[in-house]
């Protein structure tokens, strides 16, 4: 990727989904993603982020709703051409603000690639600490049990500004 190129993080818009839709399907394999339907991403183009150079969508990754307390990092690609320059994790770090914002308390990904997800401070756990994911999309699952796919979670501190760190006396004594 040229020096010069620059990069902006945003929403994207439903014109663009069959750009990401291109982006998802090339990278199936890689990253063991899950298939997208174009028609799902028009409808949800609210909800991914794009990373665009020129007008070119040359990253992508969705904020989906799991429950009121999780929302996952879903279909997170980066084209080959433009790796390694921190734009997955700039999409990924953009998807964190965004779950803190609207109230969630963990934001979890499911991957193949737990490695990279531990350097943004993701931890693994056990699958069933995310029934909301196990019972809206795992048993459904072909692979169900035996997908190979590690939970992952980050907990956010969408309220760490508003608790009171102040040690308060839980009792006073003469
Ligand atoms: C994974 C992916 C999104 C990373 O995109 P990216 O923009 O290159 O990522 P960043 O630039 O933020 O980070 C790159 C770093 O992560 C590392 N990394 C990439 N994939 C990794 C993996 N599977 N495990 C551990 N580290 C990994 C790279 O080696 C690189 O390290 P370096 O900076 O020390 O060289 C991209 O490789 C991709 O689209 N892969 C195919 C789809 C996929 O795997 N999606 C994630 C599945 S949940």
């Amino acid at each position: 990727m040229p020096r010069t190129s620059r990069i902006t993080i945003r929403t994207a818009e439903a014109t663009e989904a069959p750009s990401i839709h291109a982006l998802i399907t090339a990278n199936l394999a890689e990253g063991r993603l899950l298939p997208r339907a174009l028609g799902e991403i028009t409808l949800r183009a609210s909800k991914f982020v794009v990373a665009v150079r020129g007008r070119k969508v040359v990253g992508c990754a969705e904020l989906a709703r799991l429950s009121p307390q999780v929302a996952e990092v879903r279909s997170l690609a980066v084209d080959r051409t433009a790796r390694r320059h921190g734009i997955g994790k700039a999409l990924v770090d953009e998807l964190r603000s965004r779950a803190r914002r609207e109230g969630y308390d963990q934001l979890c990904a499911f991957t193949h690639a737990p490695g990279y997800f531990i350097t943004m401070d993701f931890s693994i756990v056990p699958h069933l600490w995310l029934t909301e994911k196990v019972f809206a999309d795992c048993v459904k699952c072909p692979k169900f049990r035996h997908c190979g796919q590690y939970a992952m979670v980050l907990p956010l501190e969408s309220n760490v500004d508003s608790i009171d760190h102040t040690i308060q006396p839980v009792a006073v004594y003469p």
